[in-house]
Protein backbone atom coordinates (compact mmCIF):
# COMPACT_ATOMS: atom_id res chain seq x y z
CA UNK A 1 0.00 0.00 0.00
CA UNK A 2 1.48 3.56 -0.63
CA UNK A 3 2.05 5.57 1.76
CA UNK A 4 -0.04 7.97 2.95
CA UNK A 5 1.02 10.24 5.74
CA UNK A 6 -2.20 10.93 7.18
CA UNK A 7 -2.91 7.25 7.25
CA UNK A 8 0.42 6.52 9.26
CA UNK A 9 -2.10 5.55 12.12
CA UNK A 10 -3.83 2.16 10.31
CA UNK A 11 -1.55 -0.06 10.86
CA UNK A 12 -1.68 0.38 14.63
CA UNK A 13 -5.53 -0.18 14.95
CA UNK A 14 -5.40 -3.19 12.97
CA UNK A 15 -2.77 -4.11 15.86
CA UNK A 16 -4.76 -2.76 18.60
CA UNK A 17 -8.24 -4.83 17.25
CA UNK A 18 -6.00 -7.93 16.59
CA UNK A 19 -5.11 -7.81 20.39
CA UNK A 20 -8.13 -6.03 22.74
CA UNK A 21 -11.66 -7.03 22.61
CA UNK A 22 -12.76 -3.69 21.15
CA UNK A 23 -16.37 -3.01 20.42
CA UNK A 24 -17.85 0.41 21.15
CA UNK A 25 -15.83 3.38 19.61
CA UNK A 26 -15.54 6.99 20.56
CA UNK A 27 -13.75 9.07 18.15
CA UNK A 28 -13.08 13.34 17.85
CA UNK A 29 -12.05 14.03 14.30
CA UNK A 30 -13.76 11.90 11.61
CA UNK A 31 -12.22 11.14 8.42
CA UNK A 32 -11.94 8.92 5.40
CA UNK A 33 -9.31 6.75 7.12
CA UNK A 34 -10.00 6.06 10.79
CA UNK A 35 -13.94 6.32 10.71
CA UNK A 36 -14.64 3.74 7.78
CA UNK A 37 -11.63 1.23 9.60
CA UNK A 38 -13.59 1.45 12.30
CA UNK A 39 -16.97 1.44 11.29
CA UNK A 40 -15.67 -1.93 9.83
CA UNK A 41 -14.64 -3.22 13.12
CA UNK A 42 -16.27 -2.13 16.16
CA UNK A 43 -20.53 -3.14 16.88
CA UNK A 44 -20.46 0.86 17.39
CA UNK A 45 -18.87 3.88 16.72
CA UNK A 46 -20.01 7.73 17.84
CA UNK A 47 -17.92 9.99 15.67
CA UNK A 48 -17.01 13.27 16.66
CA UNK A 49 -16.84 16.67 13.94
CA UNK A 50 -15.84 19.52 16.21
CA UNK A 51 -15.05 22.37 13.39
CA UNK A 52 -16.46 21.79 10.42
CA UNK A 53 -19.76 20.99 9.34
CA UNK A 54 -19.03 20.94 5.49
CA UNK A 55 -16.41 18.20 6.53
CA UNK A 56 -18.88 16.46 8.48
CA UNK A 57 -21.64 16.67 6.25
CA UNK A 58 -19.11 15.17 3.29
CA UNK A 59 -17.83 12.17 5.34
CA UNK A 60 -22.00 11.53 6.44
CA UNK A 61 -22.74 11.40 2.73
CA UNK A 62 -20.16 8.71 2.25
CA UNK A 63 -20.65 6.43 5.14
CA UNK A 64 -23.87 4.44 5.25
CA UNK A 65 -23.71 1.84 8.30
CA UNK A 66 -26.14 0.58 10.77
CA UNK A 67 -22.98 0.97 13.48
CA UNK A 68 -22.13 4.46 12.67
CA UNK A 69 -23.44 7.76 15.15
CA UNK A 70 -21.84 10.66 13.40
CA UNK A 71 -22.46 13.66 15.94
CA UNK A 72 -21.53 17.19 15.32
CA UNK A 73 -20.93 18.87 19.06
CA UNK A 74 -17.39 21.12 19.69
CA UNK A 75 -16.90 20.33 23.11
CA UNK A 76 -15.94 16.80 24.37
CA UNK A 77 -17.18 17.63 27.39
CA UNK A 78 -20.61 17.40 26.25
CA UNK A 79 -19.93 14.27 24.56
CA UNK A 80 -18.70 12.38 27.42
CA UNK A 81 -21.28 13.78 29.70
CA UNK A 82 -23.84 12.19 27.56
CA UNK A 83 -22.20 8.69 27.50
CA UNK A 84 -21.78 9.18 30.93
CA UNK A 85 -25.64 9.86 31.23
CA UNK A 86 -25.80 6.53 29.31
CA UNK A 87 -24.00 4.39 31.36
CA UNK A 88 -22.56 4.03 28.19
CA UNK A 89 -19.09 2.46 28.25
CA UNK A 90 -16.19 2.34 25.69
CA UNK A 91 -13.83 0.05 24.77
CA UNK A 92 -11.35 2.60 22.35
CA UNK A 93 -11.34 6.34 22.34
CA UNK A 94 -9.43 8.12 19.81
CA UNK A 95 -8.19 11.59 19.81
CA UNK A 96 -7.85 13.26 16.43
CA UNK A 97 -10.10 16.32 16.73
CA UNK A 98 -9.97 20.09 17.27
CA UNK A 99 -6.58 20.77 18.09
CA UNK A 100 -7.57 22.80 21.43
CA UNK A 101 -9.36 19.36 22.74
CA UNK A 102 -7.23 16.54 22.10
CA UNK A 103 -5.51 16.65 25.33
CA UNK A 104 -8.76 17.01 27.14
CA UNK A 105 -10.60 13.83 25.42
CA UNK A 106 -7.69 11.71 26.58
CA UNK A 107 -8.05 12.95 29.40
CA UNK A 108 -11.18 12.67 29.87
CA UNK A 109 -11.21 8.93 28.62
CA UNK A 110 -8.70 8.23 31.24
CA UNK A 111 -10.91 9.37 33.87
CA UNK A 112 -13.01 7.04 32.81
CA UNK A 113 -10.71 4.12 32.73
CA UNK A 114 -11.28 3.35 29.27
CA UNK A 115 -9.03 0.95 28.34
CA UNK A 116 -7.68 1.78 25.00
CA UNK A 117 -6.47 5.46 24.23
CA UNK A 118 -4.86 6.67 21.00
CA UNK A 119 -3.65 9.60 20.09
CA UNK A 120 -2.97 10.98 16.77
CA UNK A 121 -0.11 13.36 15.96
CA UNK A 122 1.70 12.60 19.00
CA UNK A 123 4.91 14.18 18.15
CA UNK A 124 3.12 18.02 17.68
CA UNK A 125 3.37 18.40 21.63
CA UNK A 126 3.08 22.35 22.17
CA UNK A 127 0.36 22.13 19.30
CA UNK A 128 -1.77 19.94 20.69
CA UNK A 129 -0.95 20.42 23.90
CA UNK A 130 0.27 17.19 24.75
CA UNK A 131 2.41 18.13 27.72
CA UNK A 132 -0.74 18.67 29.98
CA UNK A 133 -1.80 15.04 29.28
CA UNK A 134 -2.53 13.59 33.11
CA UNK A 135 -1.68 9.81 32.71
CA UNK A 136 -3.01 7.57 35.43
CA UNK A 137 -0.63 5.39 37.41
CA UNK A 138 -2.28 2.02 35.96
CA UNK A 139 -1.68 3.26 32.24
CA UNK A 140 1.28 3.01 30.43
CA UNK A 141 2.25 4.96 27.22
CA UNK A 142 3.61 3.41 23.91
CA UNK A 143 4.63 6.00 21.10
CA UNK A 144 4.88 4.16 17.29
CA UNK A 145 6.92 6.56 14.95
CA UNK A 146 6.06 5.52 11.59
CA UNK A 147 9.55 4.78 9.62
CA UNK A 148 8.45 6.50 6.13
CA UNK A 149 7.67 10.03 7.81
CA UNK A 150 9.39 10.25 11.28
CA UNK A 151 7.84 12.73 12.29
CA UNK A 152 4.84 11.26 12.55
CA UNK A 153 3.85 9.54 16.05
CA UNK A 154 0.62 7.54 17.29
CA UNK A 155 0.62 6.96 20.79
CA UNK A 156 -1.31 4.43 22.38
CA UNK A 157 -2.28 4.53 25.95
CA UNK A 158 -3.67 1.38 27.77
CA UNK A 159 -4.95 0.41 31.50
CA UNK A 160 -4.30 -3.57 30.72
CA UNK A 161 -2.13 -5.69 28.59
CA UNK A 162 0.90 -3.85 28.54
CA UNK A 163 3.18 -6.99 28.28
CA UNK A 164 1.55 -7.40 24.86
CA UNK A 165 2.34 -4.47 23.51
CA UNK A 166 5.95 -4.51 24.94
CA UNK A 167 6.23 -7.64 22.21
CA UNK A 168 4.48 -5.97 19.30
CA UNK A 169 6.27 -5.82 16.22
CA UNK A 170 4.69 -3.31 13.52
CA UNK A 171 7.12 -3.62 10.25
CA UNK A 172 6.18 0.45 9.23
CA UNK A 173 7.07 1.48 12.80
CA UNK A 174 9.31 1.81 15.17
CA UNK A 175 8.86 2.05 19.00
CA UNK A 176 9.72 4.78 20.79
CA UNK A 177 10.68 6.39 24.03
CA UNK A 178 10.14 10.02 25.07
CA UNK A 179 12.51 10.79 27.57
CA UNK A 180 11.92 14.13 29.90
CA UNK A 181 13.36 16.67 31.64
CA UNK A 182 10.55 17.44 33.63
CA UNK A 183 6.92 16.37 33.62
CA UNK A 184 6.38 18.76 31.22
CA UNK A 185 9.10 18.94 28.75
CA UNK A 186 10.16 16.18 26.44
CA UNK A 187 13.59 16.15 25.07
CA UNK A 188 14.52 13.74 23.10
CA UNK A 189 13.00 10.43 21.80
CA UNK A 190 15.18 6.92 21.82
CA UNK A 191 14.54 4.41 19.93
CA UNK A 192 13.13 1.78 21.81
CA UNK A 193 15.03 -1.51 20.51
CA UNK A 194 18.11 0.67 20.56
CA UNK A 195 17.91 1.71 24.63
CA UNK A 196 17.29 -2.12 25.27
CA UNK A 197 19.96 -3.32 23.51
CA UNK A 198 22.77 -0.72 25.21
CA UNK A 199 20.65 -1.79 28.99
CA UNK A 200 21.31 -5.38 27.45
CA UNK A 201 25.45 -4.39 27.35
CA UNK A 202 26.49 -2.90 30.73
CA UNK A 203 29.89 -2.51 29.22
CA UNK A 204 28.45 0.02 26.12
CA UNK A 205 27.03 2.78 28.60
CA UNK A 206 29.83 5.41 29.11
C1 LIG B 1 -7.14 14.95 10.84
S1 LIG B 1 -8.81 15.05 10.47
C2 LIG B 1 -9.50 13.55 11.03
C3 LIG B 1 -9.05 12.40 10.26
C4 LIG B 1 -9.68 11.11 10.65
N1 LIG B 1 -9.57 10.80 12.07
C5 LIG B 1 -9.09 9.99 9.84
O1 LIG B 1 -8.19 9.29 10.31
O2 LIG B 1 -9.52 9.83 8.72
C6 LIG B 1 -9.27 16.10 11.77
C7 LIG B 1 -10.19 17.21 11.41
O3 LIG B 1 -9.65 17.98 10.37
C8 LIG B 1 -10.71 18.71 9.74
N2 LIG B 1 -10.62 18.53 8.29
C9 LIG B 1 -9.86 17.67 7.66
N3 LIG B 1 -9.97 17.83 6.34
C10 LIG B 1 -10.83 18.82 6.12
C11 LIG B 1 -11.35 19.43 4.96
N4 LIG B 1 -10.99 19.05 3.75
N5 LIG B 1 -12.25 20.42 5.12
C12 LIG B 1 -12.59 20.80 6.34
N6 LIG B 1 -12.12 20.25 7.50
C13 LIG B 1 -11.25 19.27 7.37
C14 LIG B 1 -12.01 18.17 10.30
O4 LIG B 1 -12.50 19.06 11.26
C15 LIG B 1 -11.56 16.86 10.96
O5 LIG B 1 -12.36 16.48 12.04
Amino acid sequence: MEFDNYASHLPIFEKVFATFEIKKVLEFGLGKFSTPFFVNHAELVVSVEQESKEWYERIKAQINAANWRPVFQPDPQVVFGQCDANNQTLDLVFSDGAAQTRCLVANQAMERNVPVVVLHDAEKVWYYQWNLLSIPANYARFNFRHRKDANKVTTILVNANQSILEQWDIPDHDRILQAYSSPCQPVIQLRYDEVRGLLGKPNSIP
